[in-house]
This record gives C-alpha cells, sequence and structure tokens, in this order.
C-alpha cells in the first residue's frame, strides 16, 4: 500500500435532518492542521496544483462538485476522483499533484500541517522527480 498517498473515508453522523462530518487534528486527519483553504471557481479545461512540497502534508475533501486529482511520489502515479465529502486524499510532503476537471460548482477544501510558504514549493516535474529519485 502507498504511504505517501492515501483514500481517508470519514464517519457520517446521520440524522433525519441530514449528515456531518467532524474532523479533528490528529484523528481523522493525520497531522495537526495550520492553514486551510478552498479552490472554487475554477474554470473549464484549467489544472491547478502543478507542483510538489518540501514540507506541507496535505488533506484534499471535495465539499461541492467533483475533481480528479493526479498523485506522483516518484515511483507511483494514481489517479483519483474526489466526489463526496464523505472521502478524502492524504498526501504526504515531497508529492506531486495536479488537480482537474473540476465541476462547476466544485469546492475544494485543503487542509495543510504548515503556514504558506513559497519558497518549499517545487513548481518544475523534471526537478522534483530528480530530487526523489536522489
Ligand atoms: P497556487 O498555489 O498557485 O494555487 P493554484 O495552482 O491552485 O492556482 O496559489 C495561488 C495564489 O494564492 C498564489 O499567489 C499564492 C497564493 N496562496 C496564498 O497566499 N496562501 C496559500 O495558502 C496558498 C495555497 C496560496
Amino acid at each position: 500500500m502507498n504511504e505517501k498517498v492515501k483514500l481517508l473515508e470519514f464517519r457520517i453522523n446521520c440524522s433525519e435532518d441530514g449528515y456531518l462530518i467532524a474532523i479533528e487534528n490528529s484523528k481523522e486527519i493525520p497531522f495537526d492542521i495550520k492553514r486551510v483553504f478552498y479552490i472554487y471557481g475554477t474554470k473549464e479545461g484549467i489544472v491547478r496544483g502543478k507542483h510538489a512540497n518540501r514540507e506541507s502534508r496535505f488533506v484534499l475533501i471535495s465539499l461541492a462538485g467533483s475533481c480528479k486529482v493526479r498523485t506522483h511520489d516518484g515511483i507511483n502515479e494514481e489517479f483519483f476522483l474526489l466526489d463526496s465529502p464523505e472521502k478524502a486524499l492524504y498526501l504526504d510532503k515531497m508529492v506531486w499533484k495536479d488537480m482537474y476537471e473540476f465541476s462547476k460548482d466544485s469546492v475544494l477544501l485543503v487542509l495543510t500541517d504548515q503556514p504558506y510558504s513559497s519558497s518549499e514549493y517545487i513548481r518544475s516535474f523534471e526537478e522534483f522527480l530528480k530530487i526523489v529519485k536522489g
């Protein structure tokens, strides 16, 4: 099993009124959340992400609509469809990610364990491969 890229499934609290999912640091999310951002209004045909992070780990949750994610850890390339708030994609540090095929109503929530720092981004796939392959 790939430990660097994992699908997570959340416990749903069902009631007659509807659904609720709760996520807590170090429980449902395998790190301490330091930053939250969300991606929405992505135009048709756009690919977002296109980077790896030296330090940050992420959990991606599609709160509304859907999108696809391509990941690469230097060895394995994987593809995921995020189309439900009940599942999430965990990405370790040093995982390349492309998000694409966003539906018009897509709201993608991203949780991470690091504050924002542009210097930890690797934006060239060739450079990323060189680094992970040593
Ligand atoms: P970027 O990482 O390029 O996102 P995408 O590929 O999805 O468009 O970020 C877009 C802009 O937002 C860029 O100017 C950096 C800024 N930004 C922050 O200020 N804080 C953050 O936490 C993130 C993720 C981005």
